[in-house]
């Protein structure tokens, strides 16, 4: 059996294993509306098997189209032993976001890594009073305060990472970059000696625990789950002890609950258990999905060579404004208008999160059809995003579409999700890729090293071939000159 088929066949053991105790609750049979069209397949097995195919091979899109077109916006299949009702199109994208009875799902093996009290685990009043607090932290105005730290961060790290070298895999680069990111500028730790070597351990625990995520959840002796979880539970005593630090400080006076988002937690009254969950979140949602958005924007601007001169215009014209050394500011991000619609166009055509997985907490109607209380619904991003009505020519590269983004129909582009989850960090990805593009398109020239197709997979999570490795060419000298 090939590498592959056993991480197959250990996701889907793994997806057993966490709905069977769950008791993924069996359609009741009352007969009101019917359940949508579709077909469950095997027994347990169902679609899954054909999905995680698709995945891999990077047919996804079309997977899910071929559903949607086979039974219309609202069908029946059956993913990881667990009745799911697929949802496609605008107005399906809306009732999800819109219906309380549809919660957020996290798979067993991802509970246990990040823990059951994240913000995307509680709904009502708890998640609100979560949620308040992030957003002090994330929303447009605490956003433009960091923008001086994130080009320090986003320097530093091209400096010791890029420059120099002859060629860089992006995907692991941009992972470390977007964690270091959020070390400093969310959480403030620190950036001496002790910080230095701090967050290093912090971020080894973090890249073995986010294998866990998607490891069969069997807890015993050298299987990669238990190894998974073992880095958890020291990444959690990590923050455990950021958390005694900063409460001794805000105890003692010398600091105050807004300087940073754990301080706030605790003057807020969250349990100690709650804060580190909601960490752990913060790091896991804040550093994939950023670190995707550039490396794939990366690859598409190298393929894609109109686009890519219009962004070494627009970042060019914003550098020549600056003295030597001078920091971006807001303002100039605000002029950065084609390289963020060429970011969007980047999440309309690879979207990092693909799938978006909830849960009926009680019987639900939509489109005709009864979705009993306990089936996952399966919410797709590229639907809507891949159709060529509202994306003429969906495959294509083409940034212009986002340059009026109120142009684009309401519920048809979602990479940041809706409703009361909405993606907070938002304008957070939004300056630290601006940021990052600006001094990667000054800073070096680029293009796939040889034997680097630029293609990708997920399996699940994005995945560039050889983490997309590209030879650099450094031009600082001739824009200095
Ligand atoms: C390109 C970058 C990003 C993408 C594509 C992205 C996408 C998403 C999506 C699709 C969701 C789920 C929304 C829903 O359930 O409807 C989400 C939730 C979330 N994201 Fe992001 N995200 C990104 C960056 C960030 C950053 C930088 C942060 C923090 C600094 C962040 C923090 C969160 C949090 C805390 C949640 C949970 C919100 C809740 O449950 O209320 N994300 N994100």
């Amino acid at each position: 059996m090939s590498a592959a088929s056993v991480t197959i066949v250990a996701v889907v053991v793994a997806s057993l294993l966490m709905v069977l105790p769950a008791g993924c609750a069996r359609e009741k049979t009352k007969p009101r509306k019917p359940v949508p069209p579709g077909s469950f397949g095997l027994p347990f097995i169902g679609q899954t098997f054909r999905f995680l195919r698709a995945l891999r091979t990077n047919t996804g899109e079309e997977w899910l189209h071929q559903q949607a077109s086979t039974y219309g916006p609202v069908s029946r299949l059956s993913l990881f032993g667990c009745p799911t009702a697929m949802l496609a199109g605008a107005s399906g994208n809306k009732f999800i976001f819109a219906s309380s009875a549809v919660i957020n799902k996290k798979p067993e093996s991802m509970a246990r890594m990040i823990g059951r009290r994240t913000i995307r685990d509680v709904e009502g009043e708890d998640h609100r009073r979560v949620r308040a607090i992030m957003m002090q932290f994330l929303r447009p105005d605490a956003c433009k305060r960091y923008v001086a730290s994130i080009d320090d961060e986003v320097q530093r790290h091209l400096d010791a990472e890029w420059h120099g070298r002859g060629t860089v895999a992006v995907m692991s680069s941009m992972k470390d970059l977007t964690f270091d990111l959020m070390c400093t500028v969310i959480f403030t730790l620190g950036r001496d000696g002790e910080g230095n070597a701090f967050r290093q351990e912090l971020s080894t625990e973090f890249r073995q625990m986010v294998k866990g995520i998607t490891a069969v959840p069997l807890n015993l002796p050298f299987t990669s789950f238990s190894k998974c979880l073992a880095a958890s539970q020291r990444a959690r005593r990590m923050v455990a002890g950021v958390i005694k630090e900063r409460r001794a400080k805000l105890e003692s006076g010398q600091s105050s609950p807004a300087d940073d988002v754990i301080t706030q937690m605790i003057a807020e009254g969250l349990p100690e258990e709650e804060i580190i969950d909601n960490v752990m979140l913060l790091m896991i949602a804040a550093h994939d999905t950023s670190a995707s958005l550039l490396t794939f924007l990366i690859r598409h601007l190298d393929a894609n060579r109109d686009a890519y001169d219009k962004v070494v215009q627009e970042q060019e014209e914003i550098a020549r404004c600056k003295a030597p050394g001078e920091a971006l500011t807001w303002e100039n991000l605000g002029k950065m208008r084609y390289t963020w619609a060429a970011a969007l166009e980047t999440l309309r055509v690879v979207p990092p999160i693909f799938v978006i997985n909830r849960q009926t907490i009680d019987d639900i109607e939509f489109g005709g059809y009864r979705i009993p209380k306990g089936w996952q619904v399966l919410q797709t991003t590229t639907t809507t995003q891949w159709d060529p009505i509202i994306f003429p020519d969906p495959g294509r590269f083409e940034p212009a579409r986002f340059e009026n983004p109120s142009a684009i129909p309401p519920y048809c582009f979602i990479p940041f999700g809706g409703g009361p989850h909405i993606c907070p960090g938002n304008e957070f990805a939004r300056v630290e890729t601006l940021v990052t593009m600006h001094y990667i398109v000054t800073r070096f020239r680029w293009k796939l090293a040889a034997g680097c197709d630029g293609s990708y997979t997920r399996s699940p999570h994005l995945f560039p071939s050889q983490g997309l490795l590209i030879d650099l060419e450094p031009i600082v000298q001739e824009r200095n000159a």
